[in-house]
């Protein structure tokens, strides 16, 4: 039903990781979820082979640009929850899930470099928005925090909210819970995950679901 796309027009940030990790977080609360995998590398497929039976988690892989509007559709008929996978470019295929979406989640890391990035991921947002004649939310959020940071997340809330896009409250921070899971295929709401990871991961989801729950509720 609802489509969230993390797109950032840099690659690295931490976008597939979060896919991952908030897709089986959602279906190991009993929700119904698709992944559309719309980067051509497929780690998303590799980390659903690892992930074995207990993940409900489904992969909708071979999503390129002249697919992924489909794809996208027809996931969100069937699933509760669909999240968008995409490379770290302005490729046409952004442009095109970011026009099948509810939210665009935006993750960065929080230094200034990378906050540039932020704003034009949002730009993209902008054109699809007025290209579609609808609004298109989208969130920011911080990622692969180091604890040393906190001062300089809070420049960067300042920052990007002067340019009135909001920021989740939640912050990702550097973990190796979240690096292992392309080896073990476990995200941290697995029975055996991070209980820190897992908190932060379950706290990204609500404040996404709330977003999501008031949109809807506005829309009524
Ligand atoms: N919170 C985190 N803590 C520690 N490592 C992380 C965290 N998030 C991501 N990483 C690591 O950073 C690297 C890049 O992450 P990921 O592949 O999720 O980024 P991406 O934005 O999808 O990259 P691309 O643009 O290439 O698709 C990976 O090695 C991943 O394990
Ligand atoms: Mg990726």
């Amino acid at each position: 039903m609802a489509v969230i796309s993390v797109c950032s027009t840099k690659g690295g940030v931490g976008k597939t990781t979060l896919v991952m990790c908030l897709a089986d977080a959602f279906a190991r609360q009993g929700g119904s979820v698709a992944i559309v995998d719309g980067d051509p590398n497929g780690h998303v497929a590799a980390w659903r082979d690892r992930a074995g039976e207990d993940c409900t988690v489904v992969v909708q892989s071979e999503a390129d640009e002249t697919r992924i509007q489909d794809v996208i559709a027809q996931a969100a008929g069937k699933y509760a929850l669909v999240f968008v996978d995409l490379e770290g470019a302005a490729s046409q295929a952004v442009t095109y899930a970011i026009a099948e979406s509810d939210l665009v989640l935006i993750p960065t890391k929080v230094s200034g470099m990378d906050l540039q990035e932020v704003f034009r991921t949002y730009e993209v947002v902008k054109r699809a928005e007025k290209m579609l004649r609808r609004p298109i939310a989208a969130k920011v959020v911080f990622t692969q925090m180091s604890p040393l940071q906190s001062r300089v997340a809070q420049h960067a809330r300042a920052e990007i909210g002067a340019n009135s896009i909001p920021v989740l409250a939640t912050e990702i921070i550097q973990r190796a819970a979240y690096q292992q899971i392309h080896f073990t295929g476990a995200t941290p709401s697995h029975r055996d995950g991070d209980p820190k990871a897992a908190r932060e991961i379950a706290s990204v989801l609500g404040e996404l679901l709330e977003a999501l729950a008031d949109q809807a509720q506005a829309a009524a």
